[in-house]
């Protein structure tokens, strides 16, 4: 990714963070703090994407505390956290994006601790909107629909039973593509989309409709 990244002549610098380790934030902060000085020769960055997360499925009646505890850290509060850190080093003007699901707008059977996280991701999307508006900052969650990843064991990439049957509730007619959500986001943080703040915004390919 980063060969791929300066190949197109741009400079890029990645760290490793478990974004469930929330005590280790201020020291990762502090390394991006000293890259944005050395490589860009500035205190700020522009855009903050909270993507990771992992698949967590139980029925309500199922569910084990253990399961809740790693979905609430994973997908709420270590985006939670890890925003709070950076908000020092996020710059005027700058966006936020959030990732949620379409499982928050529709249901799936097994998806309850997963969705109502993602809920939770929402929620705090608007709050957080209304609290950076004042520095112009825009805040927004982005709620893809069954996408062709690893995520949940690679079933929607490999499964093509599950493929199949999602795509015939979609109205373009297929699963979505790592590229369809990229150039989403990409959308969502270029100059000019920055009046777009506080919203949830689905890339399904018009799942469920
Ligand atoms: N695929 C879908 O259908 C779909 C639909 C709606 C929303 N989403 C959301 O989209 C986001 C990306 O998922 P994906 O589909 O790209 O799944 P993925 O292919 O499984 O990728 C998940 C990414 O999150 C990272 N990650 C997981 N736990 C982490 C942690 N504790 N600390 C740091 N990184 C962590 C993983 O890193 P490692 O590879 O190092 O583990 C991986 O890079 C997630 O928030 C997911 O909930 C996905």
């Amino acid at each position: 990714m980063l060969a791929e990244v300066r190949g197109l002549g741009r400079t890029a610098v990645a760290f490793r963070l478990d974004t469930t380790e929330f005590g280790t934030f201020p020291a990762f902060a502090a390394d991006v703090r000293a890259a944005l000085d050395e490589h860009w020769g500035r205190d700020t960055f522009d855009h903050l994407f909270n993507n990771a997360g992992s698949s967590a499925m139980a029925p309500v009646a199922e569910t084990t505390e253990a399961q809740l505890d790693s979905v609430y850290a994973v997908h709420f509060k270590g985006p939670y956290l890890l925003t709070q850190t950076l908000l020092p080093l996020l710059a005027d003007g700058g966006r936020v994006l959030n990732v949620s699901t379409g499982l928050t707008r529709f249901t799936q059977v097994d998806a309850a601790p997963y969705a109502a996280m993602k809920g939770a991701v929402e929620v705090f999307t608007r709050y957080l909107a209304k609290e950076l508006g004042p520095r112009r900052i825009a805040v927004n969650a982005i709620a893809p629909g069954p996408t062709a990843t690893d995520f949940g064991g690679g079933e929607l990439r490999d499964d093509e039973a599950v493929r199949q049957g999602l795509a015939s509730v979609t109205a373009m007619g297929h699963v979505g593509d790592p590229a369809d959500i990229g150039a989403a986001v990409a959308a969502l943080l270029t100059d000019g989309t920055g009046w777009i703040t506080g919203q949830r915004i689905e890339a399904s390919g018009g799942m469920l409709l």
